[in-house]
């Protein structure tokens, strides 16, 4: 056919359907409001858990050094930094402890007038109405930093079990709205079920720590709460990076034990595992942006190398789409401000 022939003019042609250049992606991008129009992700500050850390040992906030902007708080700083998180939206705070002293039995972690149980007096008293939260571990009031009982130089799983439950119920009577194991212990979660509706419960939700792997990304976590184990590591009870299907039994068994939210940790280099189990269980989903990937955003931003407001709701966002319901993250308070001034 000749090349000027009207058949094939562009103008009359038709257009191949479904392609350029009938289709034209960049319409859906042209102006601000058709991209806030046709966001399919939302991130909003109901989706933010703060995490807050009360020491016994201080008397001022403690500088946390490679977790920029975070202190350990005693426990009067701990309600008024509740009360803040609460002005700004944000619907849940989770406690850890530093106790007085640490024993091979983690004793602070279940004594009535433990560090986190003191606090979380004084939060409820303070904002009656932010859900409260309760790390269940031991390895913060361990003198070994495990996160359960050592018997003949590893951790016993079920002598560990009755600790936790017990730490489970002493934060339900301090008033804790929900328990989060973290431990990966197995039949924790069981363990805690039953321990709470025995000792008259059964309205407090438990928060799994279900797929929680053996990560470099808690190293400031465990400068700010003190929990390096003073001998081996966790490999025996955290999960094994590769390990994706183990992820999904670990799910399933707590589901079983009678979880009510699941969690996946940390959040970043384990996306994939927040995708399948989004797609696998019809349970809230929780993802924990740990301290490393703060620390990691907090460090690039210090030296420059990077804009922290847009890093920051890149990464929560991409663990909102990726499937995670709520987010545990240290940078919550500073996005619940830019959400609320509308800078992101
Ligand atoms: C306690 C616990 C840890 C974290 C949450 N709960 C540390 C660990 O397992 O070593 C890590 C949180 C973070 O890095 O932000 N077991």
């Amino acid at each position: 056919m000749a090349l000027d022939s009207p058949a094939i003019s562009p103008r009359t042609s038709p257009l191949p359907e479904g392609a350029f250049p009938s289709v034209r992606m960049r319409r859906l991008r042209g102006s601000a409001s058709l991209r806030r129009m046709l966001r399919e992700t939302s991130l909003a500050v109901d989706d933010f858990i703060l995490p807050l850390f009360v020491d016994h040992n201080i008397s001022g906030p403690e500088p946390i050094p490679s977790m920029p902007g975070v202190n350990r708080l005693t426990v009067e700083l701990a309600a008024e930094e509740a009360q803040a998180a609460s002005e700004l939206g944000i619907p849940a705070v989770l406690l850890f402890g530093l106790p007085e002293t640490k024993d091979a039995v983690g004793s602070g972690a279940y004594a009535a007038d433990g560090i986190v149980q003191r606090a979380a007096r004084a939060i409820k008293t303070a904002c009656p109405e932010l859900v409260l939260i309760g790390d269940v571990c031991l390895c913060e009031y361990t003198s070994h930093g495990h996160c359960g009982v050592i018997q003949d130089g590893g951790v016993d799983n079920d002598r560990t079990l009755e600790l936790l439950a017990a730490t489970a119920v002493s934060q339900a009577e301090a008033g804790f709205d929900i328990v989060a194991p973290s431990d990966m212990m197995d039949g924790r979660v069981g363990a805690i079920r039953r321990a709470l509706d025995a000792a008259g419960y059964p309205d407090r939700l438990i928060m799994a720590y279900s797929a929680k792997f053996a990560s470099g990304f808690y190293g400031p976590f465990r400068e700010a709460a003190d929990s390096t184990p003073q001998f081996g590591d966790r490999r025996t009870y955290q999960m094994d990076p590769p390990n994706a299907r183990e992820a999904m039994r670990e799910i399933e068994l707590d589901v079983r034990e009678g979880a009510d939210l699941v969690m996946v940790k940390p959040a970043l280099a384990y996306m994939d595992l927040i995708a399948r189990a989004r797609a696998r269980f019809d349970l809230p989903l929780v993802a924990y942006n740990v301290s490393g990937e703060f620390a990691m955003v907090k460090a690039a931003a210090a030296n420059g190398w990077i804009d922290e407001k847009r890093i920051v709701y890149e990464i929560l966002t991409g663990i909102r789409r990726a499937g995670a319901d709520l987010i545990i993250t240290y940078h919550a308070k500073d996005a619940a401000r830019w959400l609320r001034e509308g800078s992101i």
